[in-house]
């Protein structure tokens, strides 16, 4: 058979194939600890349900506008502006199929073939595969570890530009590291994006998702509301992960492009659970409140189980569902030489499932620190002591 060329640079999301590991594991009889997935164990709130049935029988079952129903581009627009300090409009704002479809289709709307894309390295790993899929050039800028946290690496950044840079996709709240940008970070991202004539994904995936102080936007500094597309996502604020809806916020002229690129690839998002959505914006707002009370409390016991396996490094963030430790003295006095063979290894004699670093990019020239992902997303407290308690003993021998 002949596959198109292009489907080779086709990357993938690869802790889904940790998660089928995992499960192939727990389908021999082996308890599995899954701290693999970024996915929630915990239900969508009752009224976000209720309003997605009744809008099934009242018959929002048919095609509906392929950039979203009026009512929910207009309550994402208001409270968007509420936390980003703009002025958007419901003709702002695309709803799609999830948050990931933003990704693929800021791509498509903005870049040519042989342009150079800047994404995180370590970074959610669609950027690269997207961006090299649709014949890009993917350049990664990086991260460094700070006194209290990773801290952006603007200088691998601002090398890596050249005048075929034309955009930029920058995950604050990142993925998997759950680095967040200071103010002056902002300001200088800002400056960068300006001075080289970029336009920006915002992947606000986790802007909702924290546990102490404000999350502040790139979108909202002083002349990039233009120059930003918005990815919103319903998936982890609402847990409603499997649901798919989420919205590209962005100026008119490249909004009625994603509505034309919706389409030709869905027709319209899914109908009737976009009431769901509007329930989710504007009705009680117990529901998220109540998820993020259950994160912060796994968040701080992760924290405190983690940092107690001799070896283990590991910050403590404000924002996302992940832990980023740094493990390269584990590796090292174990004598584990890969990744691969470390993470197989734990998964064999603890059924501890994690992702690793390097599903989240290739190793950048000169990088000699090692770190692993725990997503406690979807994981009880019950079950994080258990299988970090046994993770502990594994280790510490
Ligand atoms: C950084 C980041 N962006 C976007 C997404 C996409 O999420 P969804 O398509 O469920 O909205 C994810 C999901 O894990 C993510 O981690």
């Amino acid at each position: 058979m002949r596959i198109a060329d292009r489907v080779k640079k086709l990357g993938t999301e690869t802790a889904f194939l940790v998660s089928a590991e995992a499960n192939e594991h727990a389908s021999k009889g082996n308890k599995v600890y899954p701290f693999h997935l970024g996915d929630l164990n915990i239900r969508t709130p009752e009224n976000i349900i209720q309003a997605s049935i009744k809008a099934i029988y009242d018959g929002k079952t048919g095609y509906c506008p392929n950039a979203g129903i009026k009512e929910l581009r207009e309550a994402l627009a208001q409270d968007i502006n509420r936390s980003h300090d703009s002025d958007f409009t419901w003709e702002n704002v695309i709803i799609e199929p999830g948050g990931k479809p933003v990704i693929g289709k800021f791509i498509d709307c903005l870049m040519n073939p042989g342009d150079e894309v800047l994404y995180p390295n370590p970074g959610y790993p669609i950027y690269e595969s997207q961006i090299e899929f649709s014949g890009g050039v993917a350049v990664p800028y990086t991260y460094k570890e700070g006194k209290d946290g990773f801290l952006l690496d603007l200088d691998s950044m601002e090398r890596a530009i050249t005048d075929k840079t034309k955009l930029l996709i920058f995950n604050d709240f990142q993925n998997p590291m759950a680095a967040e940008a200071s103010m002056e970070e902002l300001e200088r991202i800002a400056e960068i994006v300006v001075r080289n004539d970029l336009l920006v994904l915002c992947d606000e995936a986790y802007f909702d998702i924290r546990y102490s102080g404000c999350s502040k936007s790139l979108a909202s500094l002083p002349g990039m509301r233009k120059r930003c597309v918005l990815l919103y996502t319903f998936s982890k604020k609402f847990a409603m992960t499997g649901w798919r809806l989420g919205a590209a916020i962005t100026c008119r002229q490249i909004a009625d492009i994603y509505a034309k690129l919706n389409t030709n690839d869905e027709s319209c998002p899914n109908h009737f659970i976009q009431y769901g959505a509007v329930e989710a914006l504007k009705g009680d707002q117990s529901g998220p409140k109540k998820i993020l009370g259950i994160l912060k409390e796994r968040r701080d016991k992760g924290i405190k189980l983690l940092n107690s396996i001799k070896g283990f490094r590991c910050f403590q963030p404000e924002s996302t569902f992940y832990l980023f430790p740094n493990v390269t003295e584990v590796m090292e006095n174990m004598g584990f030489k890969t990744y691969h063979e470390f993470r197989k290894t734990v998964l064999q004699e603890t059924g501890v499932s994690f992702c690793t670093r390097l599903h989240f990019g290739k190793e950048l020239p000169g990088e000699t620190n090692r770190y692993i992902r725990f997503a406690y997303s979807g994981i009880d407290i019950p079950e994080m002591e258990e299988g970090l308690g046994k993770l502990k003993k594994f280790i510490e021998g």
